[in-house]
């Protein structure tokens, strides 16, 4: 093996990808199968989670689907019993699944604002906690990966609401990262800058985007393999052992450029 084989390979590990039947959260099912981890595959849309898992046990993976809504409590609990029963203990969790809820703020109701906290905020904590619990009965150590947003440091324009989760998504990192490390669970974050994915594709698709992409030092927008090395790297204990409670951000430049 190679140092660089030696430090991503995730033999032995089980993950749980939130958000996995589209876009970075599908990318993220494959990569870390491909990485050798057995992949739990949890998102609403389970005809899309059973292409994947075909997809990556094509490629020599092992994948398991499992229907989730993260909004639900007893979901998420019941999401883990699922993954445990199959590969057991969740050693890897990438907290993924999100909406951006776009909306001028003066026009969202009290429910617009609670489903994006919910399911961009509120989820990842249920999660993290759930994660947590089962490894420290377990006695195992293990990685918690929250995909955050350079607009957890940023603003834009009619995004109040995602800007305050997602800022409350770095902040959580931080915060579970120094409770959780006593017990050997990192808790890291990636905040991605634009990547074309379907909760923008109709954005990009128009002319409105050509400022926007503009703006960005590089020029382009992200696809969701520019995140690969990031979420290798946060993964692997062996590559990111001492990091804990950072948020790596992978944006083009984008996020200086901002004003
Ligand atoms: N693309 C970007 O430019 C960008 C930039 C920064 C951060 N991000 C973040 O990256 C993450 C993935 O976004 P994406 O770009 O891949 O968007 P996407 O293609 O729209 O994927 C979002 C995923 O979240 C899942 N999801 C939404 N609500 C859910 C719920 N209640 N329960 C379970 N799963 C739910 C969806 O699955 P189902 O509909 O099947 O449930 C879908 O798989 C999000 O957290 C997003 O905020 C994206």
């Amino acid at each position: 093996m190679s140092l660089a084989e030696e430090l991503f390979d995730l033999d032995g590990q089980v993950a749980l990808v939130t958000g996995a039947s589209s876009g970075l959260g599908w990318r993220f099912g494959e990569v870390l199968a491909g990485q050798g981890a057995k992949v739990v595959l949890a998102a609403r849309r389970s005809e899309r989670l059973a292409q994947l898992q075909t997809v990556i046990e094509a490629a020599g993976g092992v994948a398991h689907c499992v229907e989730l809504d993260v909004t639900g409590k007893d979901a998420i609990s019941e999401a883990f019993d699922q993954a445990e029963k199959s590969f057991g203990t969740v050693t890897l969790l990438v907290n993924n699944a999100g909406i951006s809820g776009q909306k001028n703020a003066v026009d969202m109701s009290d429910a617009d604002w609670r489903r994006v906290m919910d399911v961009n905020l509120d989820a990842v904590w249920r999660a993290s906690q759930e994660a947590a619990r089962r490894l420290i009965k377990a006695g195992k150590p293990g990685s918690i990966i929250n995909i955050a947003s350079i607009l957890g440091f940023q603003v834009a324009q009619s995004l109040s609401a995602y800007a305050v989760a997602k800022a409350g998504v770095v902040q959580i990192t931080k915060a579970l990262a120094v409770e959780y490390a006593r017990h050997n669970i990192r808790v890291n974050a990636i905040a991605p800058g634009y990547i074309r994915t379907e909760i923008n594709e109709e954005f990009f698709a128009s002319e409105k985007s050509g400022p926007l992409v503009r703006q960005i030092p590089q020029r382009r927008i992200g696809s969701p393999e520019d995140l690969d090395a990031s979420l290798m790297l946060l993964a692997s204990e062996k590559a990111s052992g001492f990091m804990t409670g950072s948020t790596i951000v992978v944006d083009g430049g984008h996020m200086w450029s901002m004003g």
